[in-house]
């Protein structure tokens, strides 16, 4: 598939897409998630991709949110259909992909911007970077998925005030607060994901998808997280990565997971 919205780059590995708009800071229109849901169906479908990272273009934006222009005259039903179907092609989609997502947070965040970066498997940001959920702002309230998953990342309280208050937080308070792992300057954004990606294509990528899986289970309400893991850990005794991981432990040497 062509993209006109994203960049793609591969680098051993690693892959990063970016999203491409950055005159309108990136925001999401409906163009831009289904090439997301197609670029992110290809990559973890293709054995040599082990880590996806996703950034926006230029240094401003990560992404400012859900195109404000291509919503403002929806009706209750074409609202409901915008949320379900994002939720359904990006924000779940990215969730429960078996590759590992980060997010490397470059700039504002802001509303669906900041949830799809919490919708990755974990979030790096810049300095510059800010975040929040201004939708109340707007008259409506977050749509896809951020009334679930920041409560998650930051607990019931913090997420109340940050939805209520439309505000926004920097960089250093998302790090206290545990909305994202590490903050570094802007032009070693891309050098730290990358060496996290590194240590994380070492090990094996079967693996790693499980536990995604069972991590993920655990905040599921229809599902049980410790079962789960149990069906996902037994899954593990099958595979040529825990035969080699093992092996390799015990003979004392490096594992080479072959991904299978
Ligand atoms: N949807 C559509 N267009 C957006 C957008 C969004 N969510 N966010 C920014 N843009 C566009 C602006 O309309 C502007 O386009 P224009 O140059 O054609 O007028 C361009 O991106 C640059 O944005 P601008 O507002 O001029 O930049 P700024 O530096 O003054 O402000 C923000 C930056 C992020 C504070 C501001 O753009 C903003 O508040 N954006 C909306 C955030 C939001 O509410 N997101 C949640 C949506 S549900």
């Amino acid at each position: 598939m062509n993209f006109e919205n994203i960049l793609i780059e591969e680098e051993g590995s690693i892959a990063t897409i970016s999203i491409n708009r950055p005159k309108k800071l990136n925001a999401l229109n409906k163009d831009t998630i289904t090439e997301l849901h197609e670029a992110f169906k290809e990559l973890d479908a293709d054995k040599d991709v082990k880590v996806i990272i996703i950034t926006g273009s230029g240094e401003k934006a990560f992404v400012a949110g859900a195109d404000i222009g291509e919503f403002a005259h929806f009706s209750v039903s074409e609202g409901q259909k915008l949320a379900a179907k994002g939720q359904e092609v990006l924000f779940d989609f990215v969730e429960n992909l078996k590759t590992p997502v980060i997010a490397a947070v470059n700039g504002f965040a802001l509303g669906g911007g900041l949830e799809l970066a919490m919708a990755c498997h974990f979030r790096v940001a810049s300095e510059n970077a800010k975040m929040g959920l201004p939708e109340v702002s707007l008259g409506v309230i977050p749509g896809y998925g951020g009334t679930q998953r920041l409560p998650q990342l930051i607990g019931k309280g913090r997420a109340m005030e940050l939805i209520m208050t439309a505000g926004m937080i920097d960089a250093q308070k998302a790090l206290n607060i545990g909305l994202v792992n590490h903050v570094v300057p802007q032009e070693e954004l891309h050098a730290t994901c990358y060496k996290i990606a590194g240590k994380i294509s070492n090990n094996s990528s079967i693996a790693i998808g499980y536990a995604i899986k069972a991590v993920n289970a655990g905040f599921k309400s229809d599902v049980n997280g410790y079962v789960s893991e149990i069906e996902a850990f037994g899954s593990c005794f099958g595979t040529e990565d825990f035969k080699e991981g093992t092996t390799a432990f015990l003979g004392k040497r490096k594992a080479n997971f072959p991904g299978a």
